[in-house]
């Protein structure tokens, strides 16, 4: 059953009861060499809610295993997981486009499996796309979804879910032979109808030249500031954890502030200074 539909405008989780005007995968495809896309994660409805009205696309991220389960790796991520969390994004959001990451085991198989685990995502979250990482060996799987009504992200470069196969996280297309591969890579996904692709984790050159060679726009992650957009892991951004890796700006240093204000909390509990007056209940005389 879809958890998309609740009217909850007047709850504490949704205090926005903004009409939904969505940007749509055309209008977002159609961002080629245009102005920048800007993209970040989301799992949760009150983060979308925050993010939304400065994004063009929210992607609810396999990364949510490391960041929000504490997980190694994406690896053991599961399409439940992602679709409790894809719901959770489109309820909190009202414009930007939402789309999932399809995890690791969900997809590969088959483009019928492909086909199974993405009508179940959209079905049951209410988002407009899925993403999936791979190059040439995903191309008959992506022109298999999107002739069937599933828009796609590709997701090229450094594809994490491979993380055993490449041996580890580091920056590639530093040698000819990967970045000839690369390059293949994403233009097969593009060429396959993908309506935007992710590019984590190449150098700047090869991420350039990826965006002048293919059709879909292309979203940078640790690669060029050429690309057609850009994506962060939103709690990387925001500081959240004391080790990134070197393509993340720190916008914010949102866990010095949480420390404090817990320092902060734990202090007036302890001295009995909260709750103050303001914060109690008294019976109305
Ligand atoms: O899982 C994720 O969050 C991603 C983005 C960082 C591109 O794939």
């Amino acid at each position: 059953m879809s958890t998309y539909t609740l009217d909850t405008s007047t709850s504490r989780a949704n205090p926005t009861p903004a009409p939904m005007r969505r940007l749509t995968v055309p209008k977002l495809q159609a961002r080629k060499g245009g102005d920048p896309i800007v993209a970040l994660t989301a799992y949760t409805t009150r983060m979308a809610q925050l993010l939304d009205p400065h994004c063009d696309l929210l992607l609810v991220g396999d990364s949510l295993g490391q960041v929000v389960y504490g997980l190694p790796s994406t690896i053991p991520v599961t399409l439940d997981m992602m679709c409790a969390h894809g719901a959770a994004v489109v309820r909190g959001s009202w414009q930007a486009v939402v789309g999932i990451d399809m995890p690791f085991g969900s997809y590969e198989a088959s483009p019928a499996q492909a086909f199974e685990s993405a009508s179940r995502v959209l079905k049951e979250t209410g988002a407009a796309a899925v993403k999936l990482e791979g190059g040439e060996a995903m191309a008959e799987t992506v022109a298999f979804l999107v002739a069937r009504g599933i828009p796609v992200i590709g997701h090229v470069g450094l594809t994490p879910q491979a993380v055993n196969v490449l041996g580890g996280y580091g920056a590639r297309g530093k040698d000819e032979a990967e970045t000839q591969k690369i390059l293949a890579d994403a233009r097969a996904i593009s060429d396959a109808g993908a309506f935007a692709l992710v590019v984590e984790g190449v150098v700047d050159e090869l991420a350039s030249e990826i965006t002048r060679a293919v059709r879909s726009p292309t979203i940078g992650i640790g690669a060029s500031a050429q690309c057609d957009g850009q994506i962060l892991v939103t709690e990387d951004m925001l500081g959240l954890f004391e080790r990134t890796p070197r393509f993340v700006k720190r916008f914010d240093d949102l866990a010095g502030r949480i420390a404090g204000a817990a320092e902060a909390y734990a202090r007036e509990v302890r001295a009995r200074s909260f709750p103050g007056e303001e914060q109690l209940y008294r019976v109305q005389k």
